[in-house]
């Protein structure tokens, strides 16, 4: 039996969290169409704002008001059904900003990643808000739990594990990606449930453990609940849907993905990412660093005098279509994608071959 994920008198029925996709890949249309099937659906807070006429001059502000906009948009779209989380980078550097708008926007939980979101507690005023750090091994779960409790007295709401599948940045050394030698998504399961155990008896409250990173099916759904896991987070699978945020031609792109062309990169933010091989990358490959034209000041890792390349600018090309020269990142499944489909139709399959593999026991 999972541990439930509930905030308030709301619920998830169905145990799968829609992982957060920047640049806008999932936005409001993405993660309402997921809410209202009764799993959480989760806003990325990467430049939500891009398409704003002021987001050059304004980033900030622009995304700011974008995440206020695109949370009132899901919830109407969600009909009150499901949960409404965002994922907001460790390491943007305007952190704070965008998650003092997500409380404002009234989201039912935080979900942060690419980094460690050591001092998250200290920015959320609302105590019914659940808080989930993103993790790839024992040792963070361990940092961020002794963090919180130490200097914010409090544990986290529930832990999402990001193995070495994923798509998006990865929280892995690029030489065990490319070797193929990182820890499995089980092994870090269990380091990080050994971690939690402490934390859990001192809050006495259970931390419901989501898993992530090439889960396709509700074959591996069901593997991973038998494992022990309270449920999942997927993210490739739902770029392939009418209602994601992406153009078509994004989409497109991972329909048409082959095993060969999905490939490690380096992004600007000091983690490897995996993404489709294209034009973009074979130029950043072949000549190295592309020029900055303007630099968004977005990521406290990220020097622009010796970055690779944008990262932002390239997952802006990328969400609005122009997929031969931006950057289209996919988890390590996305070529078993053959098709797009509804939301609706993508979690009906899911649910139903969970509970073929699992029978009644979710
Ligand atoms: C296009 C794309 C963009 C992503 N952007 C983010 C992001 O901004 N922040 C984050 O924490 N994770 C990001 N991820 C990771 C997803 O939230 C999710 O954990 C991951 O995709 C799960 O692996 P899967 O794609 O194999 O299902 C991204 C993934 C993809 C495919």
């Amino acid at each position: 039996m999972v541990n439930e994920l509930k905030r308030n008198d709301k619920k998830l029925s169905f145990p799968l969290i829609q992982g957060g996709m920047g640049v806008g890949v999932s936005l409001s249309g993405l993660a309402g169409a997921v809410m209202k099937e009764g799993c959480m659906g989760v806003i990325s807070a990467a430049h939500p704002g891009y398409r704003k006429e002021t987001f050059r001059l304004d980033s900030i502000k622009a995304n700011c008001d974008a995440i206020i906009e695109e949370v009132k948009k899901a919830k109407e779209i969600a009909c009150g059904k499901g949960l409404l989380g965002i994922n907001i980078m460790a390491a943007s550097k305007d952190y704070i900003a965008y998650v003092k708008a997500a409380v404002k926007a009234k989201v039912d939980a935080i979900i942060s990643g690419a980094g460690l979101p050591l001092d998250l507690p200290s920015y959320v005023d609302d105590e019914s808000i659940l808080l989930a750090p993103i993790v790839s091994s024992g040792k963070a779960a361990r940092l961020i739990c002794k963090i919180w409790d130490k200097r914010h007295h409090v544990t986290p709401d529930f832990i999402v594990i990001e193995g070495s599948e994923a798509g998006g940045h990865l929280g892995f050394k690029r030489d065990d990606l490319l070797d193929d030698t990182c820890e499995s998504l089980e092994k870090i399961y269990a380091d990080v449930k050994t971690e939690l155990k402490p934390y859990q008896d001192k809050y006495q409250k259970d931390i419901p453990v989501f898993v992530a990173g090439g889960i396709y099916d509700g074959e591996d759904i069901a593997k991973y609940i038998k494992m022990g896991a309270d449920g999942v987070q997927m993210g490739t699978r739902f770029i392939a849907t009418n209602e994601c945020d992406a153009a078509l031609a994004f989409k497109q792109m991972v329909v048409d993905s082959t095993m060969e062309n999905i490939e490690i990169v380096q992004s600007p933010t000091g983690f490897p990412g995996r993404g489709i091989m294209n034009s973009f990358m074979k130029r950043t490959k072949e000549r190295g660093n592309v020029t900055i034209k303007k630099c968004l000041d977005c990521l406290t890792p990220c020097n622009p005098s010796d970055t690779p390349y944008c990262i932002s600018e390239a997952l802006i090309q990328a969400v609005q279509g122009n997929v031969e020269n931006g950057l289209v990142f996919v988890g390590s499944n996305a070529h078993r994608v053959q098709e797009i489909v509804s939301v609706k139709h993508l979690i009906d399959e899911l649910k139903l071959e969970t509970h073929k593999w699992l029978g009644d026991k979710i």
